[in-house]
């Protein structure tokens, strides 16, 4: 059967087209091999899971090391009660690591410990027993807030000078802002900065997209699977559009294979793909559509329309901008100015700007009133 491009989550190579998850992270390997704590931060949709996890894969594999992916999304549901949050934490390792080991390299169940002790405990014990040196990728750090999010980044320096015998040789926090940016509304400071409980990184990665040369990779991948082709001028839009965003590279050819051509003795031309890059944004697909929510944020606003309008804007408090750099929402470019990441994004924005599909949202109403337009409804756009 052929794969598919996958738009929902991270990818598995067994059924999705799919690009080698760790070229984008060359330097990973060393940090790994020199037993270092590090970051990797990248805007959502990004491919961070589907590289970590994959990476993890590859390491267990060569037998050297015990590497995981497991993540800390499910704490932020705690953000005032860190026993709470360690325990569901703890309680989705073991499900993540269900699926991603074998019996015979899964760690005993995690020992007690007290409320904002848990997590540290966790990996220590495991690191004591299990068979390799262990590598773990925390993903989803920065889901968690406030007290929780200090505490799970003390216990990791604490544990810290303990490795590798008695703490993780090796450990990553994964999300969509480097360590320093992460917010904390505690000790009356908005960010950790360079006081950070995490100060024992050797290093901050990023993941780039990929390049025009691997968009074409990835749909040749198709063509091998199914033998419909991509036109050389279908494949140089896809790039412009996307600028190898990689959850758009796979949302603009799914559209196109599935919806538009299916007839697989058809090419995939220029015009297609023109046409389901206004499929995807006349949907507001989640991705889209959650780049669109940030947009409601005064300081994001405050960057990107004097940006489209073509105005250049005034001083920008610089931790506004690099938000919205993380966001992925804007980006250097070659000269030096600051742009909207992509076209897509960018038509995404204008429609947004001009339209606030939100700002039609019905208002919450008592059983007894009428509901009000539909959200979106009074958006000629929408
Ligand atoms: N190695 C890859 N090859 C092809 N597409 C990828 C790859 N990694 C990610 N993607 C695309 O990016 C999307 C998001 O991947 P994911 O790993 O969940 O990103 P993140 O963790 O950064 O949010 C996937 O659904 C897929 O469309
Ligand atoms: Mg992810």
């Amino acid at each position: 059967m052929p794969r598919w491009f996958n738009t929902a989550g991270p990818c598995n190579p067994a059924t999705h087209y799919m690009l080698p998850a760790s070229r984008r992270l060359p330097e990973v390997r060393r940090l790994i091999d020199q037993e270092g704590y590090f970051v990797v931060h990248a805007p959502r949709q990004a491919g961070k899971t589907t590289a970590l996890l994959s990476l993890a894969q590859e390491l267990t594999s060569a037998g050297h090391h015990l590497a995981v992916l497991v993540s800390m999304e499910v704490g932020a549901a705690f953000p005032n009660d860190i026993g709470a949050a360690e325990l569901a934490i703890l309680e989705s390792w073991k499900d993540a690591l269900e699926t991603q080991l074998p019996p015979a390299l899964r760690p005993p169940p995690f020992s007690e410990a007290p409320p904002g002790r848990k997590i540290g405990t966790a990996l220590a014990t495991w690191t004591r027993t299990a068979p390799k040196p262990l590598v773990v990728f925390l993903d989803e750090v920065d889901a968690l807030r406030d007290d929780v999010l200090v505490s799970v980044l003390r216990q990791l320096r604490d544990g810290y000078r303990n490795r590798p015998k008695h703490f993780p040789t090796s450990l990553a926090l994964i999300g969509l802002r480097d360590v320093r940016d992460y917010k904390v509304a505690s000790d009356d400071r908005e960010h950790l900065g360079t006081s950070s409980p995490f100060n024992i990184k050797v290093r901050s990665l990023t993941l780039r997209d990929f390049t025009a040369d691997e968009v074409a990779e990835l749909y040749s991948q198709h063509t091998s699977d199914t033998g419909q082709r991509f036109e050389p001028d279908a494949l140089t839009l896809a790039f412009e559009l996307t600028q190898g965003q990689p959850w758009l590279v796979n949302a603009l050819a799914k559209v196109a294979v599935e919806e538009l051509v299916s007839d697989i003795s058809q090419p995939i031309r220029r015009a297609d793909i023109g046409r389901a890059k206004a499929v995807l944004i006349e949907r507001q697909e989640t991705h889209l559509d959650s780049l669109a929510e940030r947009l409601r944020e005064p300081r994001i606003r405050a960057i990107l329309e004097p940006m489209l309008a073509g105005t250049i804007p005034g001083a920008l408090p610089p931790g506004d901008v690099r938000f919205a750099v993380d966001l992925g929402l804007i980006r250097m470019t070659e000269a030096g100015a600051f742009d909207v990441t992509n076209p897509i994004y960018r038509e995404v924005v204008v429609r947004e700007l001009a339209f606030p599909s939100r700002a039609v949202l019905p208002p919450v109403l008592s059983p007894s009133s009428e509901p009000e337009q539909p959200r979106g409804t009074a958006c000629p756009l929408a």
